[in-house]
């Protein structure tokens, strides 16, 4: 029998949070020009969380920000809070902060979640809706991104799959409302694993002291066992980008 098995994820390891900033951007935008002389545009998921914040400023400022191919990229977000967009918790809040507002995309390329909406079941069906309709998808199949970019929480969360959640089942749904009790804002909206698996390429930014243990738990030896770790793209790169700190407690010979 012939098993297929996903390549090994690629794990860089940046000096600090400002290399690590850097590394990121510099991916983001080697990956959207690629994307754009291949396809004509560009995709990306954004991620939610502080840790992406300084990649988006750097992208957001010459010399990368002349770099990318604004006017080609489409903005999509990997999860949302159940906040308002001028929350200080709203993930398109922060982005739009940090980097869309500052750039010259055009505003119907950026398709944030409405996170505050009563209704959330209905808001991700709708998102779900609009990606299907932007890549021309048939039913059941799954739009694949150019680039996802995740975070990773303490426990192994990423976007908003948190640990023992049913959302963690989802096979057909590329969008689901979700109630993550354990999180400070626990209505959320969130993409599920299909779509991230069928990316061309995700990126985990991970950053400080505090994660090095559910980064061991997710790419360790006996990795696999959380949330994060469950995304592994069928037909894409994996890559995750740690600062030193981060990947302290990572066995020798695990990182590049
Ligand atoms: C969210 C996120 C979440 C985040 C991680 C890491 O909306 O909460 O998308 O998955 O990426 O919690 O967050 P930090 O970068 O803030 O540590």
């Amino acid at each position: 029998m012939i098993v297929a098995m996903e390549p090994a994820p690629e794990i860089r390891v940046a000096a600090d949070p400002n290399a690590l900033a850097e590394a990121a951007a510099r991916e983001v935008v080697a990956v959207a020009r690629a994307a754009v002389a291949a396809r004509g545009r560009f995709t990306i998921a954004l991620a939610g969380g502080s840790t992406p914040r300084e990649s988006y400023r750097r992208l957001a400022e010459p010399p990368l920000a002349a770099e990318m191919p604004w006017d080609r990229t489409l903005v999509f977000f990997g999860d949302e809070r159940g906040v308002p967009p001028d929350h200080p918790e709203s993930n398109y809040g922060m982005a739009r902060a940090a980097l869309l507002s500052h750039v010259p995309i055009p505003s119907d390329q950026i398709f944030p979640i409405q996170g505050d909406a009563p209704d959330t079941d209905a808001v991700a069906a709708e998102y779900a809706r609009t990606l299907g309709e932007v890549f021309r998808v048939r039913r059941g199949e799954v739009p694949r991104l150019d680039l996802i970019l995740l975070g990773l929480g303490i426990d192994g969360h990423t976007a908003s799959l948190f640990p023992g959640s049913p959302v963690l089942k989802e096979t057909f749904r590329i969008v689901t409302a979700v109630h993550a009790a354990a999180a400070s804002i626990p209505e959320r909206i969130t993409l599920t694993y299909p779509i991230f698996n069928a990316a061309a390429c995700v990126i985990y930014l991970v950053s400080g002291a505090e994660k090095a243990k559910v980064v061991r738990a997710a790419l360790g030896d006996r990795g696999g066992a959380v949330p994060a770790a469950m995304v592994r793209p069928t037909d894409g790169r994996l890559l995750w980008i740690l600062d030193r700190a981060a990947a302290a407690l990572l066995p020798a010979g695990r990182t590049s």
